[in-house]
């Protein structure tokens, strides 16, 4: 079986973040979120990776990953002319996919709990596709199974304004080679791709055995801010603490905490779960559960608590808690010196800021 993870697309939902950076390459618990897919296929036994990038965007992935080998894994580079539908994803994998069963996992999603339990189902049983379905709030964002009365996926519908059943699709997927011909017989959508759905429709109006199987954990497709933060938030939940870093005398250090080689954690407090990633200091600070500090950033005479900062971040005298916050590389928030007391601001496009 090999892998095929999409690692594409501008992300227009998480700017200004995804102005400079891939989504996919975003930290989660200080980890790029596209590490997450890489992982649990590998955990899966699963080391022929494709990875389809977008030309605009791509590089940035193919120099994060390379070739894998770092990581006991395959990686081919799958390139995408332009943003034309998951179901363009795998039409134009068809010959990095060849004969062999794969599983399609977009990048941006995050399950906790793996994938071997399907990859088991999916080899074990007699289905040409196999879906994963998670219970949602709000199915209407996703691709939606119809089910007859045994129980049985009867279509798929994406996005529709009426969702027939509470799940989603998610976007991990299980096909054999019948999947081409799905894709190479669907027409765009009225957004003008191709969408993975209609593949899955067809594949049932055509005859093909297509299975479901539920995520009873936790999964999360990471398209907005808020689900960037959860998703931050779920991961650090499970970490375990392993401090390599340096902690001095005043400081408290309480619950699961990572604390990376080289940071130093000075007359601050700490209360996990958090992580404080490589060469970061924390001075007169406060560092509050659900963090995720990136690397050789530093905070001072601050409060943080249920935010992601990436790398070089520094945070002087805030003044208030910084909560529920993104801020990505290079980002300085400090205290103004001298009079008038004004606030100044240099903000890239499509930046927020919430002021008390
Ligand atoms: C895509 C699929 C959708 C699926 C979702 C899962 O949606 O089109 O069917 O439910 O991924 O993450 P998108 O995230 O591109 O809106």
């Amino acid at each position: 079986m090999k892998a095929l993870l999409t690692a594409g697309g501008r992300g227009t939902r998480l700017r200004p973040i995804t102005h400079t950076q891939n989504k996919h390459l975003i930290p989660i618990a200080n980890k790029p979120i596209l590490q997450y897919a890489i992982d649990a296929v590998k955990q899966a036994g699963i080391t022929e990776i494709g990875i389809v990038v977008g030309v605009d965007n791509g590089h940035e992935v193919e120099r994060a990953f390379g070739d894998g080998s770092q990581q006991g894994v395959a990686i081919t580079y799958i390139w995408q002319e332009a943003p034309l539908g998951l179901a363009h994803v795998v039409k134009i994998s068809q010959e990095f996919i060849g004969d062999d069963s794969f599983v399609f996992y977009l990048g941006d999603n995050i399950v906790v709990g793996g994938i071997e339990r399907f990859v088991e189902q999916f080899n074990n049983g007699a289905s040409d596709c196999l879906l994963t379905l998670a219970r949602v709030r709000d199915p209407e964002r996703f691709g939606v199974p119809e089910f007859n009365d045994e129980g049985a996926i009867v279509g798929v519908i994406e996005k529709p304004t009426s969702p027939k059943s509470p799940f989603a699709v998610s976007g991990i997927y299980f096909y054999n080679s019948s999947i081409f011909t799905a894709v190479n017989a669907i027409q765009p959508s009225s957004r003008g791709e191709l969408e993975i759905s209609d593949a899955h429709d067809y594949l049932l109006k055509n005859g093909y055995r297509v299975g479901h199987s539920e995520i009873t954990g936790w999964w999360k497709d990471t398209g907005m801010p808020s689900d960037l933060l959860e998703a931050n938030r779920l991961v650090l939940s499970k970490i375990e603490e392993k401090i390599d870093g340096r902690i001095d005398q005043f400081s408290d250090i309480a619950g699961a905490v990572v604390i990376e080689e080289g940071a130093e954690v000075i007359s601050s407090r700490v209360r996990g779960p958090a992580i404080i990633g490589r060469g970061t200091k924390i001075i007169d600070s406060y560092v509050g559960p659900y963090s995720a500090i990136g690397n050789n950033c530093q905070l001072d005479g601050c409060e943080v608590e249920y935010s992601i900062l990436m790398e070089r971040v520094r945070l002087n005298n805030v003044g208030v808690r910084v909560e529920g916050s993104i801020l990505a590389n290079d980002v300085e928030i400090v205290r103004a010196a001298g009079k008038p007391r004004v606030q100044r601001f240099m903000l890239g496009e499509q930046s927020r800021i919430e002021l008390v």
